[in-house]
């Protein structure tokens, strides 16, 4: 039991994202490479004091990415997983939350998701109910299709809706990329929404065959940055180009700034490019920040862990 908890979540991004059909429940099928970057979302879960009106409920405040314009209320995932785990966990759902956003909203980064992850994690602590991820990720799986992924970061395969997660192994090599965050964000309903359209309408590309997925999968145990460049593969991309089709000149331009590949992230805006080192990131960095378009241009590099507890101080430990 702890009297504050501070937890650290990194963005996904999608290595490889093969979208099938729409299921009766109106998600997708997916088969996914979800690939963990040094771009944190930082979270501080405090006890809250006894005469504050946050007793009986979680209140929220965020500063960063979004602040003043993101719900503080339930609809925020941070909010609905500390409701969650309570609930389960049987304890008062009391604790005040602050929200240092670093990943941009509604980018197909899971900034989101990553909020929700982080609260799942720093409230267990905090309350001290003892679950383990893998039960934490049952809970995640609850909050969206991406959380689970949160929890464990580096790289690994997503199945079902994405929730079903299990590691890739890899060379151990660190990759270098280069984020470039749009000006507006993309709503992800919107995206699934407009590849079905595309498809029902022919003018889709096929979904991404079984040999895509192979290739990246030995390029990351080989450590090939080349061949890894050259399996990059989202299905969703074609369909944000056609709602954000400025994404076009932002991936042609990182691509002319020296970039081994570029895609669109999940459902977008969001574009990464692959750098050959860190040297190269920041010269390609440094170039696409004069792109028009891009809002915020970030090296990261990956895979780096999930959830992580920073810094934890003891109840009475001062
Ligand atoms: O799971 P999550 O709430 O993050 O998903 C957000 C939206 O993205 C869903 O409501 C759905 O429209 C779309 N989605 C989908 N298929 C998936 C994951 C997400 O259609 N596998």
């Amino acid at each position: 039991m702890f009297g504050s908890v501070r937890a650290l979540v990194p963005a996904k991004i999608n290595l490889y994202l093969r979208v099938g059909a729409r299921r009766g429940d109106g998600y997708h099928d997916l088969t996914t490479v979800y690939h963990a970057i040094g771009l944190r979302d930082e979270i501080t879960a405090v006890v809250p004091a006894y005469d504050s009106d946050a007793i009986g409920l979680p209140t929220l405040t965020i500063a960063g990415e979004g602040e003043g314009e993101l719900p503080l209320d339930d609809r925020n995932l941070a909010v609905r997983a500390a409701v969650l785990l309570a609930k389960r966990a049987g304890v008062d759902p009391a604790v005040t939350l602050s929200l240092h956003k670093r990943i941009p909203v509604a980018g197909g980064l899971a900034g989101g998701s990553a909020d929700g992850a982080a609260a799942l994690v720093a409230c267990d602590a905090l309350w001290g109910c003892g679950m383990s991820r893998t039960e934490l990720a049952r809970l995640a799986a609850e909050l969206g299709s991406d959380v689970p992924f949160l929890l464990f970061g580096e790289t690994a395969i997503g199945t079902g809706r994405g929730e079903r997660i299990s590691p890739v192994a890899t060379g151990g090599r660190t990759w270098h990329w280069v984020v470039a965050a749009a000006e507006t964000g993309l709503a992800t309903p919107a995206v699934y929404a407009e590849l079905d359209r595309m498809r029902a309408e022919g003018t889709a590309p096929p979904p991404a065959g079984a040999e895509v997925l192979e290739r990246l999968l030995v390029a990351l145990d080989q450590d090939d940055p080349a061949m890894l460049g050259a399996s990059l593969h989202n299905d969703l991309q074609p369909a944000a180009l056609s709602l954000r089709p400025a994404l076009r000149a932002t991936l042609d331009a990182g691509i002319a700034a020296g970039a081994l590949a570029g895609i669109v992230s999940g459902s977008g805006p969001t574009c990464v490019f692959l750098a050959a080192d860190a040297a190269a990131a920041g010269a390609l960095a440094t170039r696409l920040a004069v792109t028009a378009g891009c809002r915020q241009v970030r090296t990261a590099t990956g895979p780096v862990p999930g959830v992580e507890v920073e810094r934890a101080s003891a109840i009475g430990s001062g």
